[in-house]
């Protein structure tokens, strides 16, 4: 015990900061369970609301239980109106992570009343919260256009509804099925950042918009869910598979972080990078390829020769740009279609939290002065 409060671990890197039943990584074998299945059949066999629920209530949901949660759903995917109208205050140069941000917190706004203690309350924020981040996510990408948001449809289910709210088009099934898919493999991973942010605002026992807003805010950053708009980004400096070296070594040797490479937890390529790099070459073979494609192809062969020696391999950012980049998402909003999946496994942790509740509250190394007088301003200097 005394080892632990005396020693500082920089990132908290293998410090245990709860115990939790919701999922289980294994980074040198390249496993990820979500309540115990393992991602690639339930990438293979599930679909997104399915694994929401399995993630938050623990059990994969009978036929019953399942109709009546995507039920709720589509009930709860409209927003009021107010909130659109704050959007229409937002900038339309601000980023969408932002406004995301914004719009989740504000929904505490609208439902103010807290029973922490409820579990019909629990339920009913669990739903408003995955029903309307979708729905927000999709108005923000109009409104900043200076359009109208595009009102769900009830008779879509999940991801297809995303889809037409983005684009006013409906979605090829394969595409809307690949982007489900996809959100499959962002709803959940341990104690990342973002959810060990919802986590300690849960703990505090605040409402769950703010958990979520918070949690939002932290995935933005960009070295978390905000490296998927920068691969992109990358991939187009990059241009062409013969300057793929170049940028490689020239990164080595200026020690520069290449953007979806790299994780604090897996040391060999990211399960759920494997998976988007297969449904980025379905899309490819339906819809024809991506310029891009060859240039990520080579410049994984190239840094994980290069870095591979020490863990360093494509994560879950790495590919999920190209295949969001397929379905026509715009680039800025890779990040805010990662947080419309990570908010069940938030939601999960939030849950899992209020069950076993202690407010966080680590301890610090101090490493300041002690006993400094007070300068008068006159004489600083
Ligand atoms: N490119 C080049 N070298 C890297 C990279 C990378 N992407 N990531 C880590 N390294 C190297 C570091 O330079 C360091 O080398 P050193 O030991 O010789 O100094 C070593 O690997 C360890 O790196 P740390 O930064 O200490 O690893 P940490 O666990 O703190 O960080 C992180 C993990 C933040 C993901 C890091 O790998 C990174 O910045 N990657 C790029 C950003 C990114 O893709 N983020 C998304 C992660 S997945 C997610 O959050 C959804």
């Amino acid at each position: 015990m005394s080892a632990l409060t005396c020693e500082y671990r920089p990132g908290l890197e293998g410090i245990p900061a709860t115990q939790s039943a919701i999922s289980f990584v294994n980074g040198q074998e390249g496993i990820l369970e979500y309540r115990g299945v393992s991602i690639e059949e339930l990438a293979a066999k599930s679909h997104f609301l399915e694994v929401a629920y399995l993630l938050i209530w623990g059990e994969l949901p009978t036929q019953e239980e399942l109709a009546a949660f995507e039920h709720e759903i589509r009930f709860h995917r409209r927003v009021k109106y107010r909130i659109r109208d704050m959007m229409k205050c937002f900038p339309e140069s601000g980023h969408p992570m932002d406004a995301l941000q914004a719009s989740a917190a504000a929904l505490g706004l609208f439902y103010s009343k807290r029973a922490l203690d409820d579990p019909a309350y629990i339920r009913a924020a669990t739903v408003r919260l995955l029903a309307k981040i979708p729905t927000m996510v999709a108005a923000f990408q109009h409104i900043r256009k200076g359009n109208d948001p595009i009102q769900p449809r009830d008779d879509l289910d999940y991801s297809s509804n995303f889809l037409y709210m983005l684009s006013e088009q409906e979605a090829d099934a394969l595409a809307a099925s690949i982007f489900d898919t996809g959100l499959i493999l962002h709803a959940e991973h341990t104690i990342n950042a973002s959810t060990f942010s919802a986590m300690v605002t849960a703990s505090t026992l605040t409402d769950p918009y703010a958990v979520v807003a918070s949690a939002v805010g932290t995935l933005a950053g960009p070295l978390h869910g905000g490296a998927s708009e920068d691969v992109l980004a990358m991939l187009e400096t990059i241009g062409s598979v013969d300057r793929v070296t170049a940028f490689v070594d020239e990164a080595i040797a200026t020690k520069a972080k290449i953007p979806g490479f790299g994780h604090r937890v897996y040391k060999v390529k990211d399960p759920r990078a494997v998976i988007l790099q297969g449904l980025a070459e379905k899309l490819f073979r339906k819809f024809g390829s991506d310029e891009y494609y060859d240039v990520a192809v080579a410049l994984e062969s190239r840094v994980v020769d290069c870095l591979g020696h020490k863990g360093i391999y494509p994560n879950v950012d790495f590919y999920s740009g190209l295949v969001y980049r397929k379905l026509n998402i715009p680039s800025d909003l890779f990040t805010p279609v990662f947080a419309i999946a990570r908010v069940a496994g938030w939601l999960a942790h939030w849950k899992e939290q209020l069950n076993h509740n202690r407010i966080f509250r680590p301890t610090q190394v101090y490493v300041g002065d002690h006993g400094r007088p007070y300068i008068p301003m006159e004489e600083r200097g």
